[in-house]
């Protein structure tokens, strides 16, 4: 399933972040603000448990969170959109997958990984604000369900149609959200009109 999440608010703050002219601090700043937006919707199907609970006035019979969540960010662009989503879910444990796409071949290559050990019981949320050619996205669910993860999510902003169906091939039974799907990739695989390289624009790289 591919939903593309067109929310005013959300297309606001990424109109935002598009402008060459946003600097680094705005930039993180829309983009923790999309994070947890986005993570309202990423979190609709979470599993919840039956519990009880003693209000002031008697007994309430309703339900709670019944899953642990893990997030998963790619480095580093990934790791952009951490806090927004612990805002929501701060008892969300985080792992890391380290991947930077080769320059020249665009193939990803991976140079870290750690992982909370609940993978496999756990909704896992892997993180990256770019879908370009999908490759890095592929990869890393690649890897966490070799960990053993099966309830997975890919959480991207700004996916290219080429990324999006590379991995929806690949991968069908992981739920992917976008905030926006732009028109195309370029020659050198950058999404058009997309918002340049996140990695850098986050850290101010460049
Ligand atoms: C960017 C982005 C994705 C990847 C997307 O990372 O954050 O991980 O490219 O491209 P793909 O869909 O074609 O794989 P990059 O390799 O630039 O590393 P960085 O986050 O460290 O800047
Ligand atoms: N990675 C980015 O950061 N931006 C793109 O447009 C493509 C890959």
């Amino acid at each position: 399933m591919v939903t593309v999440l067109n929310h005013p608010l959300i297309t606001h703050k990424l109109a935002i972040m598009r402008d060459k002219d946003t600097g680094h601090k705005d930039f993180r700043e829309n983009l923790d603000e999309i994070a947890s937006l986005m993570a309202y919707e990423v979190c609709r199907d979470l599993p919840q448990v039956d519990v009880t609970v003693e209000t002031p006035m008697g007994e309430c019979h309703t339900k709670m969170i019944g899953s642990e969540v893990i997030l998963v960010p790619i480095l580093r662009a990934g790791m952009g959109l951490i806090n927004g989503i612990l805002d929501l879910i701060p008892t969300a444990k985080v792992g890391f997958i380290g991947l930077y796409r080769d320059e020249e071949t665009l193939e990803p290559v991976e140079y870290f990984a750690k992982y909370p050990k609940e993978l496999a019981e756990s909704v896992v949320l892997v993180l990256d604000p770019m879908l370009a050619t999908g490759g890095s996205a592929i990869a890393a669910v690649d890897m966490v369900k070799k960990k053993g993860a099966k309830n997975i999510k890919m959480v991207c902003l700004v996916g290219a149609p080429e990324g999006v169906k590379a991995f929806t091939e690949k991968h069908p039974d992981v739920d992917l959200y976008l905030a926006a799907l732009d028109e195309k990739l370029n020659e050198i695989g950058y999404i058009v009109p997309g918002l340049g390289d996140a990695g850098d624009r986050i850290y101010g790289t460049k």
